[in-house]
């Protein structure tokens, strides 16, 4: 639980698409406050920033140098988390960072090391963790209610339109983006990664069909865990019209599906095979539609971390793991090869 004793002041660097949610996810929490924000473009941090009644910082410098600013959300494109994530660390401000954690693992790696040389805390989105289904999936397979986990699958069938890539020059790009596995459905391999452990081998082919980006708009990966069992990842931004993001793990005892955050199928042996609740639709046509409760649970948590003086639930080393699957995927894409991970 959150002791209600600290009280927090959050900044935000980069008012875009997602940093509005941040805002409305800082300001569901007790004890917690938007002091201000800063982007590149001056104008879209005033207007961010007068529609919220917080300040507007000329520069990321401007914005680090506030004394009311303990927690910094670092909500610019993912090629720059590390940059200004390692300038906030050694400012001596926390960390929310979004996913991914960085485009790659060495930026990944200067992230979570200035964060640990700085000693604050850092946790990198993960919001579908604290989804309904996958707290109850997380909940079972701690009881070892499935069995030996045998299959894991991570799909992700979005649709985006062009226009959503030509919205902002970072996006589709190697540099600051990658494709649909790197930025959409990395939400769900890092769930797969949560749920079936680390992974040992990874076989992938990608294609770009359907979208003039440099990255790829479709990624499909075969798996093998370290445990033993076997899996999938399926990832696409050309999936017309877009459908729920879905989660299955089996084990010898029985499967549980979820589907955007709900168990949709829980199957143990013979008697217990029941259907949940219906699946929403929202982010898998658009990017905006974005629920803010969860994201809401994971920054509670940061603070609850930072005050209890433990680690977050989502560090920035389990960031580090998906990014590390993801990574993989494209060397093996690009290489015709199988990557293999781990020690
Ligand atoms: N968790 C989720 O569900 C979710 C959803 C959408 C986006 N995201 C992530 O959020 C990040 C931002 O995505 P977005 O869609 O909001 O992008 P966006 O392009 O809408 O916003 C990014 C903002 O950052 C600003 N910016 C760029 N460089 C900057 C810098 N050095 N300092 C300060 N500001 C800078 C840009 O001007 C822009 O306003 C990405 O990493 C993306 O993967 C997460």
């Amino acid at each position: 639980m959150t002791s209600a004793a600290e009280s927090h002041g959050f900044g935000i660097a980069g008012t875009g698409v997602i940093a509005a949610l941040h805002a409305a996810a800082v300001a569901t929490l007790p004890g917690a406050r938007l002091a201000a924000v800063t982007d590149v473009v001056p104008g879209a941090a005033a207007a961010f920033a007068a529609a919220r009644g917080c300040a507007a910082e000329p520069s990321l410098d401007a914005l680090l140098a506030r004394a009311d600013v303990d927690v910094v959300c670092v909500c610019v494109p993912s090629g720059l988390h590390a940059d200004v994530g390692v300038r906030a660390a050694r400012a001596g401000k926390h960390l929310v960072v979004e996913k991914p954690i960085d485009v790659s693992l060495v930026a990944a790696d200067r992230l979570i090391e200035a964060a640990r040389a700085a000693g604050v805390t850092l946790t990198v989105i993960s919001q579908h963790r604290f989804d309904p289904g996958l707290v109850e999936l997380k909940r079972l397979l701690g009881e070892g209610a499935l069995g030996r986990l045998l299959l894991g699958e991570a799909s992700t069938k979005w649709y985006r339109p062009q226009a959503y890539y030509d919205s902002a020059g970072w996006r589709g790009t190697w540099a600051l983006d990658g494709g649909s596995l790197m930025n959409q459905g990395v939400h769900y391999v890092d769930l797969l990664r949560w749920c079936m452990g680390p992974v040992t081998e990874v076989t992938a082919v990608c294609a770009t069909q359907a979208h003039r980006i440099e990255a790829e708009d479709t990624a499909l990966a075969i798996l093998r865990f370290a445990s033993g069992a076997v899996g999938t990842i399926l990832s696409s931004t050309a999936a017309f019209p877009g459908f729920p993001q879905r989660l299955e793990v089996t084990g010898t005892d029985g499967t549980v599906i979820v589907e955007d955050g709900q168990i949709v199928c829980r199957a143990f042996g013979e008697g217990d095979a029941g259907r949940g609740p219906a699946p929403g639709t929202g982010a898998a046509a658009d990017p905006a539609a974005v629920d803010v409760a969860a994201h809401a649970a994971q920054i509670a948590d940061l603070l609850a971390a930072i005050d209890e003086g433990r680690a977050p639930a989502v560090s920035g080393e389990a960031g580090r793991d998906a990014l590390e699957i993801v990574c993989a995927v494209y060397e093996s894409a690009r290489t015709g090869r199988t990557v293999r991970l781990g020690p």
